[in-house]
């Protein structure tokens, strides 16, 4: 069978989501978990836009073995530089250049006169930018991909030229990204075929897809790709990534594996581990996996209605087209609660992908204990829930709530009194505040006591588990002009778990300060030897 390249872009396109923001420590665990699944390549980001992008980039390389590390670079010196520079010294590496050129983004971002006067000049001058872009990065590694960005809708005879050009100046992987996700199946394979018809090309020079999910076609154009002749697919865990995200890589595998006969082709993703995969994605970026989401959703293989039920008992291929367990989905969890011991949770922890260190056991196993006595099934979420400050536990919180009091009742405003400890520091700070309501006041006081201004960008709440103790689990996002810092906590009382779920977003921010800063005397000379920042 024919083989596809999986390139997985979680940590480069899907950590441009809005909030997604992940630490180094946690793209480095997540890099290590891809090369597990069996991807062939890894975007590990995109050096020159940021010191803590550099490092992440430069740890996965010197940390992560098996698939190939990518850094991404615009068509700019500057860039192919930084991405050359935080690639050094891996075995296996690869620089992803890329450039606009449909006509929209030519006249749009392209306006300056120094790249023409007309459409036609801009063109010529991006065809030399692509060009010299591709050339410069052949100094690094001899791994080039090039990306046409907006092929989706870029004039064909156009991107012919584009495409052959590169590949003349050495790029060995063509990737045609739909990045405003505006391209029907059928549109996208009929590109894909008349660009490798259009263009004469080494039979290992790849052609690859990149689908952006806005009309919800992403998995699907990717599959037409392949089917097209494409044999590389860009996807990230969970579909996550600018917008409504990318192909998602568990959809992708399994298409593959469950119509085998109609694709003929097969990758290297091992599917058992997607699942574990997934739920690390999610706890490291924040974003919760829906319940019904093809292959890894909670509810991907429930079966509520009798008929259904029926049906599987009687014969599962009823109403299955794979097994949950082919995708690590565990069907018999063990029945967790007052009676288990640590090691029927520890490998039930361990069996969903929560991997507890020696140090960690004996605070999880007494969080546990407490939550026992409190609800009478522990199930697979409630774990994931106490252990939701897994990543704050690994990046050394900067603020700890030591505790709060809430007062509030009708003709009285809203009044909220925190104490939080300054780690660093090993300071006690005591705030008051009042606010349009308990939650208002309450994070305005926490606000008061880290000395930060207000800027929630949203908050919502929903029920994680059913009974009167159910639990409430908070996700918030917070601002600050910078990135975008989310934070969930959840408790069965949801005021503590607005408190929680705020000082989290507060610490990934606190984090995220602390790296930059810490990476800034790399930063700040790879900057100054290649006199360029990120702007277009
Ligand atoms: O969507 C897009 O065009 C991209 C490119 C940088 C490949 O992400
Ligand atoms: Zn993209």
């Amino acid at each position: 069978m024919d083989s596809v390249i999986i390139f997985d872009t979680t940590l480069r396109d899907g950590e441009q989501a809005p909030g997604a923001a992940m630490t180094i420590p946690e793209k480095v665990e997540i890099a290590h978990q891809l090369a597990r699944l069996g991807v062939d390549v890894i975007e590990a980001g995109f050096p020159i836009s940021s010191p803590a992008q550099f490092e992440a980039v430069r740890r996965i390389v010197a940390e992560v073995k098996g698939p190939t590390i990518c850094a991404l670079a615009r068509a700019k010196s500057g860039d192919i530089e930084a991405a050359g520079k935080a690639l050094e010294g891996g075995k296996n590496t690869r620089i992803h250049t890329f450039i606009a050129t449909s006509d929209i983004h030519l006249n749009a971002k392209f306006a300056d006169p120094r790249y023409g006067d007309t459409l036609e000049e801009k063109r010529v001058t991006i065809m030399k930018m692509a060009v010299d872009a591709v050339v410069q990065a052949k100094k690094f590694t001899s791994d080039i991909e090039f990306s046409a960005e907006d092929a989706g809708r870029t004039d064909t005879a156009y991107l012919c030229e584009v495409v052959q050009a590169v590949i003349d100046a050495g790029a060995t992987t063509i990737n045609l990204p739909d990045t405003t996700g505006y391209c029907i199946s059928d549109e996208y394979a009929e590109l894909i075929r008349s660009v490798m018809n259009g263009c004469t090309f080494d039979p290992s020079v790849i052609f690859s897809t990149h689908c952006h999910d806005d009309l919800g076609l992403a998995v699907a154009n990717s599959l037409s790709g392949i089917q097209a002749g494409a044999r590389q697919i860009e996807c990230t865990i969970n579909g996550i990534g600018e917008r409504a995200g990318n192909a998602a890589l568990e959809e992708v595998a399994m298409a593959l594996v469950v119509r085998a006969p109609h694709f003929g082709l097969k990758t290297k993703i091992v599917p058992a581990l997607l699942t574990e995969t997934s739920k690390m994605v999610s706890t490291f970026s924040g974003f919760m996996v829906q319940h019904n989401k093809a292959i890894v959703g909670k509810n991907a293989f429930s079966h509520e209605a009798g008929i259904h039920q029926d049906g599987v008992l009687k014969a599962r291929e009823t109403y299955e087209i794979m097994r949950a367990e082919d995708v690590g989905q565990d069907t018999e969890a063990i029945r967790l609660g007052r009676h288990s011991g640590r090691h029927g949770l520890f490998s039930r922890m361990a069996q969903i992908g929560l991997n507890i260190s020696s140090a960690e056991k004996d605070h999880i196993y007494s969080q546990f204990v407490q939550l026992a006595d409190r609800k009478k099934e522990i199930n697979d979420t409630d774990l994931f829930n106490l252990v939701e400050d897994y990543t704050h536990v690994k990046t050394e919180p900067h603020y700890k709530l030591e505790s709060f009091k809430v007062s509030v009742g009708t003709g009285s405003e809203p009044e909220a009194h925190v104490k939080i400890r300054d780690i660093k520091k090993d300071d006690l700070i005591e705030k008051s505040a009042t606010g349009d309501g308990p939650i208002d006041a309450l994070y305005r006081a926490i606000d008061h006591a880290v000395n930060e201004g207000h800027d929630l960008v949203s908050y919502s709440i929903r029920s994680v588990s059913e009974g009167a103790d159910a639990f409430g689990e908070v996700s918030v996002l917070i601002g600050f002009g910078g990135p975008l810092f989310a934070g969930k906590a959840s408790s069965t009382d949801v005021i503590h778990a607005s408190a929680e779920a705020y000082m989290n977003a507060l610490n990934s921010l606190a984090a995220h300060r602390a790296e930059e800063e810490a990476v800034q005397f790399v930063g700040t000379g790879i900057m100054q030897a290649f006199g360029s920042g990120p702007g277009e």
